[in-house]
């Protein structure tokens, strides 16, 4: 059997991509190697959206000069947005690799590996660039790549990624993702229902519905728009499926009736993940963000007196082009006053390609950005630690999902371990309990907590052999309860 070795940074939507490709090339024969040393084909599935993980890449591509010359049979290949992004000049850095395949264009990844075994030349394929054609032309050349799964490469078999957009039309000055990932493209609700519905037969308990502005979402058919509350709607109907997520927000399009739907709708998480970017209303528009600050904090009230017990998360950029000490300010004062469960907090780099590139001068020095970087961290720690205080003696439902990173660590192979799961507002849980409680929603009462991690005890009167029966109810109620 042939060897493959796939390497995936950057978000979700990559992390999904490579689900697909490597069940793609399962129905070619292949499995999974452990590492690259052992695969025929090496698959790097790359992420653009800053300098650092491209770097990451193509340093771990220099790692491999010597194994190709040494074995000129194994297949290197590159895919996604980077692949997109810089095309040739992977090979002109790395003239070894044999594949560059942009993220429109994977479903021809067995295809291509097939040709690259067979015939030593350099393989690309791309899609059309933003100027490059019609919107319509450029649409198709961005193909959905969904219907194959593989419960294999999946978060945990409990949990699943499904795609309900792809691209993006936003085009904030800083990004490169519009232009690697294309015109913003719903997926038609049939298909994501029938997938849904394929992952509920296969016994996942939670899906997370992934589009680079998800709750843009809008799907006409005949007189009819979908818009992502009528598809979490449908999606909540199907027996199986226990809890709801979606990411990426996009904050304009917070709409009521969504707000609406993840308070009424049980199997919905009380989580959601809206960044901002900034606090400055003068960055936000360098950004071309399309809000104002104080639209940002309406929503976020909005959010907080209608879904009781919500949690709200963010990304901030920092340094961003002429980010003054006063407008930084501003977003230190946002993140105190807003009580996010957490910050995703990145430093700006420089994208070649975008409107930020070409407008304005990355001239916040590099050490600014680290200690604008760390002050907002620390803020935000500090609220996270006094916000997870909170759930002292309070009993969460925690989905299971595994064992907890120490446990891995050790390589505990007893019954007994520690394991780690979600609330149904998406906070780490960390527990002691069986093996046997992975995949099932569990009471735990909390008696610790840090910044990011809860630990608790499972509920005793509910840990014994009635738990089997307990589970499903339980699942199916997963309560308007934490
Ligand atoms: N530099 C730094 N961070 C960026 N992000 C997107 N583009 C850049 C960039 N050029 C961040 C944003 C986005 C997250 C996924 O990555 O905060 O929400
Ligand atoms: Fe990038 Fe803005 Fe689109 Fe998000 S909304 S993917 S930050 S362009």
């Amino acid at each position: 059997m042939p060897k493959l070795y796939i390497e995936t940074v950057g978000c979700q939507m990559n992390m999904l991509d490579s689900e697909l490709v490597v069940a793609s090339l399962r129905k070619d024969g292949y499995e999974l190697a452990a590492n690259a040393a052992d695969a025929d084909t090496i698959l790097f599935n790359t992420c653009s959206v800053r300098q650092h993980a491209e770097d990451k890449i193509y340093s771990a591509l220099g790692r491999l000069k010597n194994a190709k010359r040494e074995h000129p049979d194994k297949v290197i290949g590159v895919l996604g947005c980077m692949a997109q992004k810089d095309q040739d000049l992977i090979f002109r850095r790395a003239p070894y690799v044999d594949l560059v395949v942009g993220p429109g264009q994977l479903h021809q990844v067995p295809a291509l590996v097939r040709e690259a075994r067979t015939e030593r030349r350099q393989w690309m394929e791309v899609s059309l660039g933003r100027t490059d054609g019609s919107r319509d032309e450029i649409e198709r050349s961005h193909e959905s790549f969904d219907p194959l799964r593989d419960p294999a490469m999946r978060p945990t078999p409990y949990q699943a990624f499904v795609r309900i957009m792809i691209g993006c039309d936003k085009f904030c000055t800083y990004c490169i993702v519009p232009s690697v990932r294309g015109p913003e493209q719903s997926r038609p609700p049939a298909a994501i229902l029938a997938e849904a519905r394929q992952l509920a037969d296969e016994d996942c308990l939670e899906i997370t519905l992934l589009g680079q502005t998800v709750n843009s979402y809008r799907y006409r058919e005949g007189e009819r728009t979908w818009r992502l509350s009528d598809l979490i709607a449908a999606l909540h109907e199907i027996e199986g499926i226990a809890r709801i997520k979606f990411v990426t927000n996009y904050p304009k399009d917070m709409t009521d009736d969504l707000l609406a739907a993840v308070r009424d709708l049980p199997k919905c998480s009380k989580y959601l993940h809206v960044p901002v970017q900034s606090g400055s209303n003068a960055v936000l528009k360098r950004m071309k963000r399309g809000y104002t600050v104080e639209e940002y904090r309406e929503m976020l009230a909005r959010a907080y007196d209608s879904i009781p017990g919500v949690a709200v998360t963010s990304d901030f950029i920092v340094g961003f082009c002429g980010e003054t000490d006063e407008e930084f300010g501003e977003t230190i004062d946002l993140v105190r006053d807003s009580r996010l469960k957490n910050s995703f907090i990145f430093k700006y780099s420089e994208r070649p390609g975008t409107k930020g590139a070409e407008l304005y001068a990355d001239d916040v020095p590099e050490d600014v950005k680290r200690h604008r970087n760390n002050s907002l961290l620390s803020l935000q720690n500090k609220i996270c630690e006094e916000d997870n205080e909170a759930f002292f003696g309070r009993e969460v439902t925690v989905l299971v999902e595994g064992p907890s990173k120490t446990a891995e660590k050790h390589g505990d192979v007893g019954d007994r371990l520690q394991l780690t799961g979600r609330t149904n507002c998406d906070r780490i849980v960390v527990f002691e309990g069986s093996r046997r409680q992975i995949g099932r929603f569990l009471p735990v009462v909390v008696y610790d907590a840090n910044a990011h991690t809860l630990f608790g005890e499972v509920v005793t009167e509910h840990v014994g052999p009635e738990v089997f029966s307990l589970a499903l109810p339980l699942a199916a109620a997963e309560s308007q309860k934490e």
